[in-house]
């Protein structure tokens, strides 16, 4: 993988990004450049393959899907590239996300799909961990992750109040 490769957060839909803001926040803070889009496989599928295949050489070097429901996206897009791919299930209305997480934790053998918590605590550690993807290559990121990490220790307080 070269160096200073791009995190592409995507989405089925504008109603995820409440959701998946979190991933956003995080890899700002920890200073890892990205680009957020919103494509849905079911309503948008030309796009989904458009992205999916362009993906590795518009300089993406990990693929951040949030979906609901059916949640097929992070799946589709895993059938299209080799890039990988982190699922985060989104919060549904009817069934509280667990339709979500079955959908995108359930890949059949052969197309894997990183499965992170629903909601999210999904979108925070799918950042945390496409960083440390990215980290392999690169040892600013490395560096901040682990004062994202220290710092978050040190929040700890040893008593409750
Ligand atoms: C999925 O359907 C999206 O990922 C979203 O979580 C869910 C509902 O979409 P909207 O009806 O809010 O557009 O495709």
């Amino acid at each position: 993988m070269k160096k200073n490769k791009k995190v592409s957060i995507v989405m089925g839909s504008q109603s995820d990004y409440k959701t998946m803001k979190f991933a956003e926040n995080i890899l700002k803070k920890i200073g890892v450049s990205f680009e957020t889009k919103i494509i849905s496989a079911h309503r948008t599928p030309d796009r989904m393959y458009q992205f999916a295949k362009n993906a590795e050489k518009n300089g993406t070097g990990v693929i951040i899907a949030g979906a609901g429901g059916s949640a097929h996206l992070p799946g589709m897009i895993a059938a299209i590239t080799s890039l990988p791919v982190l699922g985060v299930p989104i919060e549904s209305k009817k069934l509280k996300g667990l339709d979500s997480l079955l959908s995108i934790a359930q890949m059949p053998k052969g197309i894997p799909v990183g499965t992170l918590a629903i909601g999210e605590d999904g979108a925070i550690n799918a950042a945390l961990l496409s960083a440390s993807i990215l980290a392999n290559d690169n040892s600013k990121i490395r560096n901040k992750l682990k004062s994202w990490r220290k710092s978050q220790t040190n929040k700890v307080k040893k008593k409750p109040k």
